[in-house]
């Protein structure tokens, strides 16, 4: 089993006088200002859960945009700053976006074509011209923070998502001697039919062969990547070797499905002050003898959170006997809120909430709670701890580690992972109970199954599902990469 050990003597052994550096859109802590005094926070998603616990292991430098109210406060000359603030274990660099910069990048074309574009959550793509220039005009400012990190120096360069399509082909233009580059795309790669509409389509799988390794969550995302560059681009595509030639640059292309640092989260899980964080939680929520569903997810119409609202209505109406003897706490950050779809769902679930509450409510019951305020980890393992069921319902998802985490959560080897059949991670958990969240009907089914499923099935599901976390876990995806990469050779 790869532990965090093995991945510091890789680098140890491997990593020689290079430098090692990570990029991102998204920043892993954001300092925050509180009531006056400055709060560093660490930031939520994917990318951040799964980066985050490498980067500790690793010491190196990662390059993200700052968008914290006390961000520019804390940051040197460089724009750097050491992270997290309990034991500064590795370098935060930051690159600063204007406004319309983060509107036409961000919002605009990483949010509002590539996101749904990816998934198929049939949200229509919006495309437009002025977002795709700030994309190119915010890559080139990544690359330029790149550079300006590596100096004279030689680098291994690890991207992520896909913010950041065109950034190894300005960095390799840039510095092409000087730098190996992997790329990580954490969400699906669509199919041809559907990637073909992208008015960009060839200018981003151009970016992206820049790099010499380019890693999706599973083999379908991998060969639906083949078959874009095999309809789009002139090359050679190598099956065997499972790789892309193109004008004497080979990008590798490999399968590396995402995890978390199940041994980290597992021995927090068991710490004193996330048992008080749960009590604190049963308290505040009033949760004592009821039966907890769980849903946390960033308010993201990709998730599924109305067809699981829906799950539980009809769960409601056919099986009233559960009235009183059950609640749904739904914890969800709101997400990309400038983004028109975004509000629409915001307000959406809000109307959804009222709606199932007024109609199933009792004197003193009502089956949903909905609960928005940001947890620190420690409260958001305590909230895993409290669930008797986590419902992750997505309609599109690379991979979706709120699942993986709850799993790690569970040392008491209690709870139940009902779990949609569309996420990468249903490939492996193959011991959760799957659900449709387009079948209403079956969806509630899979719930009420979920609720009378006994002891020893419960128990044995969650005792699998955590062999198959602790076996694949993040040190593993990580090392996976990086041993693949640190075998790439600098050119002369
Ligand atoms: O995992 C996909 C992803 O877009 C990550 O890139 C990101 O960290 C996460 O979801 C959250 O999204 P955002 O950074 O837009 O809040």
């Amino acid at each position: 089993m790869w532990t965090k050990k093995d991945l510091q003597q890789l680098i140890k052994d491997k990593m020689g006088e290079y430098l090692f550096i990570v990029v991102s859109n998204r920043q892993p802590y954001v300092h925050v200002l509180k009531k006056g005094k400055i709060e560093c926070q660490r930031g939520a998603g994917g990318v951040i859960t799964a980066l985050d616990p490498v980067m500790q292991a690793c010491n190196g430098t990662w390059v993200a945009c700052g968008d914290g109210e006390a961000d520019r406060k804390v940051t040197d000359k460089q724009d750097k700053v050491k992270v997290p603030p309990e034991n500064s274990a590795y370098t935060l660099k930051r690159v600063w976006l204007s406004k319309e910069e983060e509107n036409g990048f961000y919002y605009g074309y990483s949010n509002e074509a590539l996101w749904p574009l990816c998934h198929m959550a049939f949200e229509r793509p919006v495309f437009r011209k002025e977002d795709w220039d700030y994309y190119v005009q915010v890559n080139k400012k990544f690359a330029q923070a790149v550079i300006e990190e590596v100096g004279n120096n030689k680098a291994f360069i690890w991207i992520q998502d896909y913010h950041l399509c065109l950034l190894p082909k300005f960095l390799k233009e840039m510095a092409p001697n000087q730098l190996i580059i992997s790329h990580f795309w954490h969400i699906p790669w669509p199919n041809y039919e559907a990637f073909r509409i992208c008015p960009q389509r060839k200018e981003i799988l151009d970016g992206l062969l820049a790099n010499d390794l380019l890693g999706f969550h599973i083999r379908y995302h991998c060969d639906n990547f083949f078959d874009a560059i095999d309809r789009e681009i002139e090359s050679k595509i190598n099956r065997e070797s499972f790789s892309i030639v193109r004008r004497g640059h080979e990008t590798f292309v490999r399968p590396y499905p995402i995890s978390v640092d199940f041994a980290g989260i597992s021995e927090i899980s068991d710490s004193d002050d996330v048992l008080k964080a749960k009590g604190a939680l049963i308290e505040e929520l009033g949760l004592c003898g009821l039966k907890v569903l769980l849903g946390l997810d960033r308010i993201d119409y990709t998730k599924g959170i109305p067809e699981r609202l829906l799950a539980i209505d009809r769960l409601l109406e056919k099986h009233p006997e559960l009235k009183e003897k059950m609640v749904f706490l739904q914890m969800g950050e709101i997400s990309r809120i400038h983004i028109p779809k975004y509000k629409a769902l915001n307000d959406e679930i809000n109307a959804l909430v009222e709606q199932i509450n007024w109609k199933h409510s009792t004197d003193s019951w009502k089956p949903i709670l909905l609960m928005r305020r940001h947890l620190s980890f420690h409260e958001l393992l305590a909230f895993y701890r409290l669930g008797d069921i986590c419902i992750v319902s997505s309609l599109h998802d690379g991979m979706n580690l709120v699942a993986k985490e709850f799993i790690s959560s569970r040392t008491d080897e209690g709870g139940i992972l009902v779990l949609s059949q569309f996420t990468g991670a249903a490939r492996e958990l193959t011991d959760a109970v799957l659900a449709n969240p387009y079948d209403r009907e079956q969806f509630s089914e899979a719930i009420f199954t979920a609720l009378n499923l006994p002891e020893d099935e419960r128990r044995k599901q969650m005792v699998k599902m955590r062999e198959v976390v602790g076996h694949s876990n993040i040190f593993r995806w990580a090392g996976k990469i990086l041993s693949e990469l640190l075998k790439f050779e600098f050119k002369e």
